[in-house]
């Protein structure tokens, strides 16, 4: 069994190199991510994401030094290593699941979004968090920890495309928008005309604009219980910026899809009218992963076809379809979980970022465990921390300088905290 899993990896990377001769996913970002932060332009870089516009806000990367780019990987592991061992428990190293490996095997901890935003609650005692993921991951954790701990993101280019499809200014004129068709009056029963719910995955400004509007976070492990807490308070949710995620959970959850008209913050009315507004019980803002709107029924039908057995377990924020046509949906720590616990020789086809599935096929030769689609690319935005960039703010505190730190300003982290609050009491 283990065979089959490793030749579809095989076939998997060698078509990987394909689509990068295609001009989408590049070799180079895994070994020079440090060649796209010179690019004039933002940009998420080639890979999944390279076709979403990246805004000009979009955090930019300066150059790292030279001696960590042109370092050998066991120069740049010698380096970490001594670094860590000489800052000790002052340090802790955060990261998420779809890191690479040569990052991963640096962290203290590693988890989903969630559990991210835990561990930066409980790690008072470090005096720097880095943070190895994605900007609003950082932001967040920055909010969480202490005012004396710093977060630091080695590559400040590290965004993610779908945060950046939802802006303050966009997600301001929708709320007028709504305003003026529903007031600000709560109903009868008490429920508020719209509560807001972002996803994690957002800047700390959304959040900020939910802690001040009766809104909440949520992330892809509590999504249905986030929501069930907004249907308590209001007649209807806008939820951005993942329409996929929000769909699937809502719809799980009963709603009908013609009560989840789709907000398009670049058509008059997000493209739709008022009467569907009003009969609206989830407004989905347009945005999506560029990672996960790859997967198709497609892929799980021709899994099916070569493993009648095989389990086929996708992200949530994979296209509705694909979450319907899949065994089960959820997020990277219950991907991860279900397989862990699986008996022994399983076979999974799992619908997330290639570089978890890699791993998790390495970790369990039990299983055989595939990626659905067999030409994703990474997901080019969490691939943009490399080693280099690991080893330079590591080697920065070592010197008494702090690299990269990301501080969300206090008029924005207030009300953002109130959201996140919100969300770690809710519970999942
Ligand atoms: P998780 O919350 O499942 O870790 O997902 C975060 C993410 O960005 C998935 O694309
Ligand atoms: Fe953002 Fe998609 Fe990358 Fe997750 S996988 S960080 S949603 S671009």
């Amino acid at each position: 069994m283990t065979s089959v899993s490793t030749a579809i990896t095989l076939i998997s990377r060698s078509e990987v190199g394909q689509a990068a001769s295609a001009g989408t996913c590049s070799p180079n970002l895994a070994r020079e991510p440090w060649a796209f932060d010179a690019s004039p332009m933002p940009e998420y870089g080639p890979g999944a994401s390279m076709h979403d516009v990246a805004p000009a806000a979009t955090p930019r990367q300066g150059e790292l030094p030279k001696e960590y780019r042109t370092a050998s990987a066991e120069d740049l592991d010698r380096r970490i290593l001594n670094a860590k061992e000489v800052l000790g428990d002052s340090v802790v190293i955060l990261g998420h699941f779809y890191q690479r490996d040569e990052v991963v095997k640096y962290a203290d901890f590693v988890g989903d979004s969630y559990q991210l935003a835990r561990a930066a609650t409980e790690r008072s005692a470090a005096e720097a968090i880095i943070f190895c993921g994605v900007h609003f991951m950082a932001e967040t954790a920055d909010m969480l920890s202490t005012p004396q701990q710093a977060v630091i993101l080695p590559n400040l280019a590290a965004g993610c495309s779908m945060a950046d499809m939802a802006d303050i200014d966009s997600v301001l004129e929708c709320w007028d928008q709504l305003s003026d068709i529903f007031g600000s009056e709560p109903d009868a029963a008490g429920r508020q005309p719209v509560i807001p719910v972002t996803y994690m995955n957002s800047s700390a400004a959304l959040k900020g604009f939910c802690g001040e509007h009766g809104g909440i976070v949520c992330t892809s492990s509590n999504a249905a219980a986030v929501l069930a807490w907004a249907f308590e308070r209001g007649q209807r949710v806008l939820f951005f910026p993942d329409q996929h995620l929000g769909r699937n959970t809502a719809k799980a959850m009963g709603v009908p899809l013609e009560q989840m008209p789709l907000w398009n913050p670049r058509k008059a009315w997000g493209g739709t009218d008022e009467q569907t507004l009003r009969d609206s019980r989830v407004i989905l803002w347009h945005g999506f992963c560029s990672v996960h709107k790859r997967f198709t029924v497609a892929q799980i039908e021709k899994a099916r076809m070569e493993f009648p057995d095989v389990r086929v377990i996708v992200h949530p924020e994979c296209p509705m379809p694909v979450v319907d046509a899949a065994d089960e949906a959820g997020s990277t720590d219950y991907i991860r979980k279900a397989i862990e616990a699986a008996e022994p020789g399983s076979t999974f086809a799992v619908g997330t970022e290639i570089t978890m599935v890699n791993r998790l096929a390495a970790q369990h030769p039990e299983h055989t465990i595939f990626c659905l689609d067999p030409v994703i690319c990474p997901c080019s935005t969490m691939y943009r921390i490399h080693p280099g960039y690991l080893a330079w703010v590591l080697e920065g505190l070592l010197d008494g300088r702090v690299l990269n730190r990301i501080t969300v300003p206090h008029s924005v982290a207030d009300p953002a905290r109130v959201a996140l609050n919100r969300m770690l009491s809710v519970r999942p």
